[in-house]
């Protein structure tokens, strides 16, 4: 094992593109596992411009309990070791999750594909966005004009508006961790394909072999924690 301060700093960058299986070990529950969160709701009824034309009340509980179970979680180490990996590396976190356990582990530059569940936005000017500093949004809470608050999360059937800066920084990476991402989800799940063809692809999953890949990437088929820490013993060589 070498520590952090004898490794040389190769500065090579690192794009990391996760998943809800990158929180589970944070006691995070993923969307289509066994018990998954879509198994237990319904997308239609919670997650799409049209559940929250419906039912405001609901989609707001379902958020507001998300954010209470994550107010209560902590990074696990695999988040913690991609934050140290910047010690060596220049590290770009590509995340779909809503989350913000890279950012609490210490993860300077993290890029939220869907949304962020500890961010507010007006119903009517998507732009004024607020940090939330408690756990709930109730019907009422309104933006300086006066409108409703919304989660500030990417519903199914919306624009992904980062896509493109995601697309950006991915084209230049010269190494691409995948962790925990089932690869359902469109457009995010194309990202895989915006890598240079020099690039070292890497997949850390424990079901890794349900899904497709390209030719020539690095199946470590384990848990986040566990995949990264050999990864990352990998990269150290
Ligand atoms: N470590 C790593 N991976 C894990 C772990 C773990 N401990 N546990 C489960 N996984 C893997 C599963 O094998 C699966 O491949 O995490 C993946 C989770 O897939 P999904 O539940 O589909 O989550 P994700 O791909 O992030 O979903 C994409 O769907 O509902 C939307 O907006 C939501 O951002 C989300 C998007």
């Amino acid at each position: 094992m070498i520590s952090n301060s004898k490794m040389k700093k190769t500065s090579k960058k690192v794009v990391v593109f996760s998943g809800a299986g990158m929180s589970a070990e944070s006691g995070l529950k993923t969307f289509r596992d066994h018990d998954g969160l879509w198994e237990n709701y319904r997308i239609e009824e919670v997650a799409t411009p049209e559940a929250w034309a419906a039912d405001k009340a609901k989609v707001l509980e379902f958020y507001n309990m998300r954010r209470r179970q994550l107010m209560q979680a902590k990074p696990n180490e695999a988040h913690a070791l991609l934050a140290k990996l910047e010690a060596t590396h220049e590290v770009h976190i590509i995340t779909q999750n809503i989350d913000n356990l890279h950012e609490k582990a210490g993860s300077t530059q993290v890029l939220h594909l869907h949304g962020e569940l500890m961010k507010a936005q007006s119903e009517r000017h998507p732009e004024l966005i607020y940090e939330l500093d408690k756990s709930d949004i109730n019907l009422g809470d309104s933006c300086e004009n006066g409108h409703q608050l919304r989660p500030n999360v990417v519903w199914f059937g919306e624009a992904v508006p980062k896509m493109q800066d995601a697309e950006i920084i991915t084209s230049s990476a010269e190494i691409l961790i995948v962790i925990g991402t089932s690869l359902n989800v469109y457009p995010a799940a194309s990202l895989i394909y915006a890598v240079p063809k020099k690039c070292n692809c890497y997949l850390v999953d424990p079901k890794a072999e349900e899904l497709l890949l390209p030719e020539n990437w690095t199946v470590i088929r384990s848990t986040a924690t566990e995949g990264v820490k050999s990864l990352l013993k990998d990269l150290g060589r």
